[in-house]
């Protein structure tokens, strides 16, 4: 879909023009950040993490970009496409041509064009003990729990630690503080394992004011999420958690 909502159907066997505009940015140039124009001639099935490919290698070498699998699944690529939070190797050229608009996420320091500090989102992450806690001596084999009980986090298991969701969250961008639906994404996904002894633990570190009781339900996240993780939902089951449990 174009910026102006007008879908280019793709002509048979032929190449799609495509207008790129980039928010670049590099303080060892210039200060403030500046717009700059690419045309590029793009399969329609092609992904716009190859168009952005096609301006580096071909273009502008300066230009400064994540990524590694480019099959939507270590999350690298995550940026404004559109004024929407998205990974480019998720988008298609036909989706988006004549004309895209790009930019770096929101709400995180930029370093260079469009890559930006990642280290206070994963602050908020690591705070959240990403990682099964269980004092008990291990069993012979593996730790069991019940399909039911493996399908009560199975959703937030599907997060890849994009950012898309919380640089989508306007809570996120206006305090400093707030751990983000990331966070409590992950945090979702141990406090609800039945193998776990740690919830506690982590639902005392959610209740504090940079806590769950930031987010305002905005859905923002819900939409940006490009594995379809209800993120909204799961906030809502940390706060009921949160206000149901004794400390
Ligand atoms: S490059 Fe890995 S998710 Fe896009």
């Amino acid at each position: 879909m174009s910026e102006d909502g007008d879908r280019m159907e793709p002509q048979p066997g032929g190449k799609m023009a495509l207008e790129v505009r980039i928010r670049r940015f590099n303080p060892e140039v210039q200060p403030d950040p500046w717009w700059d124009d690419f045309a590029v001639e793009m399969e329609p099935n092609d992904r716009l993490l190859d168009a952005l490919h096609h301006v580096k290698w071909y273009q502008d070498g300066t230009l400064a970009l994540r990524r590694s699998c480019a099959h939507g699944i270590c999350g690298s690529d995550g940026m404004l496409i559109n004024g929407r939070n998205a990974l480019a190797c998720k988008v298609l050229v036909k989706e988006v041509a004549p004309k895209v608009t790009i930019e770096p996420l929101r709400g995180l320091p930029v370093l260079k064009d469009l890559i930006v500090d990642m280290e206070p989102f994963f602050d908020g992450y690591t705070a959240m003990l990403p990682f099964l806690v269980n004092d008990e001596d291990p069993p012979d084999r593996e730790r069991l729990q019940s399909p039911e009980d493996r399908e009560r986090f199975d959703d937030t298991t599907k997060c890849i630690l994009c950012a898309c969701c919380t640089t989508s969250c306007p809570i996120y961008w206006g305090d400093g503080e707030y751990v983000g639906p990331a966070a409590i994404v992950n945090a979702h996904r141990f406090i609800f394992d039945s193998r776990d002894q740690a919830a506690d633990e982590r639902l005392q570190i959610l209740s504090d004011k940079s806590g769950v009781f930031r987010c305002r339900t905005t859905f923002n996240c819900t939409e940006a999420c490009p594995r379809g993780i209800k993120v909204t939902k799961a906030i809502q089951e940390v706060k009921r958690a949160v206000m149901f449990r004794r400390f």
